[in-house]
């Protein structure tokens, strides 16, 4: 298995691409099953978790196509077509979900278009029992009668979904963006309360409108889809990363140093930008990009409640733990979102950091510095914030179970790399 090592110590100065955002990409994907024409998405990341959705497409009975090398978007990413014209199966089995809890995103297309699906209960990171019960409860709302049996979800709907009024308990990301698929095939009206407002939401909203789906609201509270019986294709590219964005934010803080991302403006950062800025990180906005690094001295402890856009995301939860790590003064970070998101706090505190679980909420006391540690972590954000933390420490950091940072973060140790840090992964 894949190892990074990192020597830690030198401030990162240079340049980083920002990638597609995966988080966008993966509902993207699913929405090629909505229409028999060929859906082309540009800006696609090269992740494990766009393979794994591959994968999961073409059993289904996609034509998936390209990760050619994309020039007119400006990523860095590839573009991809994906054609759902002879989708024969509508059962996603346990094998291929388990790997990704966003398989679960093929349910509401398939029930919509086909009228039933048979998919498998998704696994994904261990950051929590992350139950598809918002996802359910919709789409019966949506008329599918629904099942649970044997590790197994069956979604019927014979006669076609008829849109209604949802309103979500809590402002899942993927329960919107299922329900915002299957509510663009249904009969009729579906009003949406309490959806989930992150900019992938919007994204989303972007696609399904060019592929002739008729939705208004997408980045509020309440969304209003109007069905239609017939979605067509669509060229779409993906949004820039946000939560890769903010993470070279902090990369370039903790070690001292100061980055350009290039990929999106200041609004890419906009979730975290209060937070970082409290911290003590500069950011100077230009043209698609952004200048960011530490202004001066030490970083300062800043306290974070992680919630949902626009509030502050738990997927970079972990890597301010590590920036906070080595701050002036003790911060608390709260996670609100997921019940076992701390994961990484044991690995950072074997690298010398003083951190003490109190409940939902991490205190963190500054230390001066960190030391390097061979350490692991079982989710991709955590392992993420391992990263950052080797990057800054004194020594050798080895970061062992390295495919959970390949499921998130393109080229990863390239990137870093290209500003200086002296890392390398080592097979076996
Ligand atoms: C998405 C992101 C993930 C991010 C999360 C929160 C993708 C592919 N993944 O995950 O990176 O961390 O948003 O910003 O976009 N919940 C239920 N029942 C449900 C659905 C969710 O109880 O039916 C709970 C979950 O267990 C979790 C919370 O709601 O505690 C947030 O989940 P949700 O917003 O749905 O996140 P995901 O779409 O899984």
């Amino acid at each position: 298995m894949d190892r990074i090592l990192i020597q830690g110590g030198t401030p990162l100065s240079g340049s980083i691409d920002i990638s597609g955002a995966k988080n966008a990409a993966l509902p993207l994907m699913a929405a090629c099953l909505l229409t028999e024409e060929t859906l082309r998405l540009r800006n696609v990341p090269s992740l494990v978790d766009i393979s794994s959705m591959a994968r999961l497409l073409r059993q289904l009975g996609v034509a998936v196509e390209g990760m050619e090398e994309d020039t007119d978007a400006g990523g860095v990413g590839g573009a991809i077509s994906l054609d759902a014209a002879g989708v024969g199966d509508t059962f996603a089995p346990y094998d291929l979900v388990r790997r990704m809890r966003a398989s679960i995103l093929v349910l509401g297309p398939l029930v919509a278009r086909f009228g039933e699906a048979r998919v498998s209960l998704p696994g994904g990171c261990a950051i929590g029992t992350r139950p598809v019960d918002l996802h359910l409860a919709g789409l019966a709302a949506l008329g599918a009668e629904i099942a649970v049996e044997n590790g197994y979800v069956r979604a019927r709907a014979a006669q076609g979904l008829r849109g209604g009024a949802i309103s979500l308990p809590f402002a899942s990301v993927g329960a919107t963006e299922n329900l915002m698929m299957a509510a663009s095939l249904a009969r009729g009206e579906t009003v949406l309360a309490n959806a989930a407002r992150e900019p992938e939401i919007v994204d989303l909203a972007d696609c399904l409108v060019a592929m002739g789906a008729a939705i208004e609201g997408a980045g509020t509270e309440r969304m209003m889809i109007q069905g239609t019986d017939r979605l067509g294709g669509a060229d779409h590219a993906v949004i820039a990363d946000r939560i890769e964005a903010g993470t070279w934010a902090m990369a370039a803080a903790i070690t001292g140093g100061c980055v350009e991302l290039k990929g999106g403006g200041p609004a890419i950062l906009q979730a975290a930008l209060g937070k970082l800025a409290d911290a003590g990180l500069k950011m100077e906005p230009g043209d698609g990009r952004i200048r960011v690094g530490l202004a001066s001295g030490r970083v300062r402890a800043s306290d974070v409640v992680t919630e949902p856009y626009p509030g502050f995301p738990t997927d970079l939860q972990a890597q301010m733990m590590a920036l906070m790590t080595l701050a002036e003064g003790c911060s608390t970070i709260t996670e609100t979102i997921f019940e076992n998101r701390f994961m990484h706090v044991p690995e950072l505190c074997r690298m010398g950091a003083d951190i003490r679980i109190d409940r939902g909420s991490a205190v963190v006391s500054g230390v001066s510095h960190l030391t390097g540690a061979p350490v692991m972590a079982t989710d991709l954000r955590a392992s993420v914030s391992l990263i950052l933390a080797g990057l800054a420490a004194r020594g050798e950091t080895e970061v062992n179970r390295v495919y959970h940072l390949d499921r998130g973060y393109e080229r990863i140790e390239d990137k870093l790399a290209a500003c200086g840090a002296v890392i390398e992964r080592v097979g076996g």
